[in-house]
């Protein structure tokens, strides 16, 4: 993972890691298996929020909300183009090649970054 994308919050940091193999693996995978790897990194991203979610209501976050609707918008946007990708597999791709990984960049260094002060400040590394 880039410098610039690592917060030093270990389980934050497990998460993004993980969201790159599962990209990595999509982006080289046969189209046969696209849907299946789509669908994977769906279910990854839902337990990613969730588990930052979690640490959030537990440490009472100001920022709560705000990121909250980022996740969702995240999510949703993401479950679209896998739905258009199960009727037209072509409209997943430029989606997981191009777009994807910019979303995701622009969502740490913006949104995950600012919850990861927060935990330091706190003095907590989940
Ligand atoms: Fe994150
Ligand atoms: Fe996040």
């Amino acid at each position: 993972m880039q410098d610039n994308l690592q917060l030093n919050i270990p389980l934050m940091d497990k998460m993004h890691d993980d969201f790159l193999d599962l990209l990595s693996t999509i982006k080289s995978c046969n189209d046969s298996e696209f849907l299946q790897h789509f669908e994977e990194i769906i279910n990854h991203t839902k337990e990613h929020f969730a588990s930052e979610e979690s640490i959030m209501t537990e440490q009472n976050f100001y920022g709560r909300q705000e990121h909250l609707d980022e996740h969702i918008n995240l999510l949703n946007e993401m479950i679209y183009f896998y739905e258009k990708a199960r009727k037209f597999p072509t409209f997943g791709k430029p989606y997981i090649n191009d777009y994807a990984y910019e979303k995701f960049k622009r969502h740490i260094i913006n949104i995950d970054s600012q919850f990861a002060m927060f935990l330091k400040e706190q003095n907590i590394s989940s």
